[in-house]
């Protein structure tokens, strides 16, 4: 359906938990409590709320976490989801990590495509922006995924003095398989408010410095508001998305759902809508009316260029990334 400023709201995003089996400072700060299991919305419930979607005309979901792999059975909640008249995409973003050893249940359920979170390609340094050791697993994560023939998108945030050197390291990812690298501003959400953000700007300056014709590459890669540059000599895109310095509300397609149940019109204001006793109850024509609503209160647009005026006091985590 459409917004008020006739917007198409044809995606929505969905956390399945809010746990993760990484510990991104920006994402998940130390001593950040989990939300218990009888709060997060069982399988069975968010189907029945993408079947409410979907007949409000939302057509492609993306399931987020946390890491949604840590979640069981996930791979049969995407079969699900896909089952639905009127679906037709369904997309996940992980951190890679538990993604080689579920990749064949998952393209069995009909996965089309996943982004996969790199923030950068040293060992040590992963180390102290995950917490943990793990680089190689989504290395070869990334590996078999692309090699399934499954479509790839890699999400970077880089970080002034911490991995903004690795952009083009990072970028090469794309060079010789079909890989997009998608570059994203840090927003000003959780602990991502402490950290420093490095303009898109800036990098796509130095890429057109290193790689002379780059070209804008007007063709559609995804849902979202990336924005993508084709290189000479490579198989994939090098993607940007820019909330801070490219503002894309204009074009905004989408609503999203916390694991508990709760629809943000936005990521950057803390207004929500709990559907989770409706959908318990059964009382799916209410769930349908609070999807219309939280469509119809999409404000015109984000304010992560003015950090005070960001009301969403939430972690990542805790939101869907
Ligand atoms: N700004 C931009 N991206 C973020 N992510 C988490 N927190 C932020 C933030 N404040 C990204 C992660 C990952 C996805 C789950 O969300 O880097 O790619
Ligand atoms: Fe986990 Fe992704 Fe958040 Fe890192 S950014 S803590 S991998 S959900």
């Amino acid at each position: 359906m459409k917004d008020m400023r006739g917007r198409t709201i044809d995606y929505m995003r969905i956390s399945i938990t809010d746990r993760c089996n990484l510990r991104c400072k920006y994402c998940m700060p130390d001593g950040i409590q989990n939300v218990s299991m009888d709060e997060i919305l069982t399988y069975e419930e968010i189907v029945a709320v993408c079947m409410e979607a979907a007949a409000l005309g939302i057509r492609k979901f993306k399931i987020t976490g946390g890491e949604p792999l840590v979640r069981k059975g996930c791979s049969e909640l995407i079969r699900q989801i896909k089952q639905i008249p009127g679906v037709e995409q369904v997309t996940m973003t992980t951190n890679g990590i538990l993604l080689k050893k579920n990749l064949e249940s998952l393209l069995a359920s009909g996965l089309d495509a996943v982004n996969i979170s790199l923030d950068t390609l040293d060992t040590k340094r992963f180390r102290e922006i995950t917490g943990f050791d793990r680089l190689d697993e989504v290395l070869a994560s990334i590996d078999a995924a692309a090699e399934s023939g499954l479509k790839v998108k890699i999400n970077s945030v880089l970080q002034s003095g911490l991995n903004d050197g690795e952009w083009n390291q990072l970028l090469k990812l794309a060079k010789s398989k079909n890989i997009d690298v998608r570059f994203i501003e840090m927003m000003p959400i959780g602990d991502g408010k402490q950290c420093r953000p490095v303009s898109n700007q800036e990098i796509l300056g130095k890429i057109e410095q290193e790689y002379p014709g780059v070209e804008k590459d007007e063709s559609i890669h995804g849902n979202g508001p990336a924005v993508y540059y084709r290189i000479p000599g490579f198989v994939g895109s090098a993607g940007f998305i820019s909330p801070i310095h490219g503002v894309f509300c204009d074009r905004c397609n989408r609503i999203r759902m916390t694991a508990t149940g709760e629809l943000k019109p936005c990521l950057c204001y803390q207004d929500a809508f709990s559907v989770r006793e409706m959908v318990r109850a059964g009382r799916t024509d209410e769930v349908r009316n609070i999807i219309s609503k939280v469509i119809l209160m999409k404000p015109e647009r984000h304010c992560f260029e003015q950090k005070k005026d960001v009301t969403e006091s939430r972690k990542m985590v805790q939101i869907g990334g």
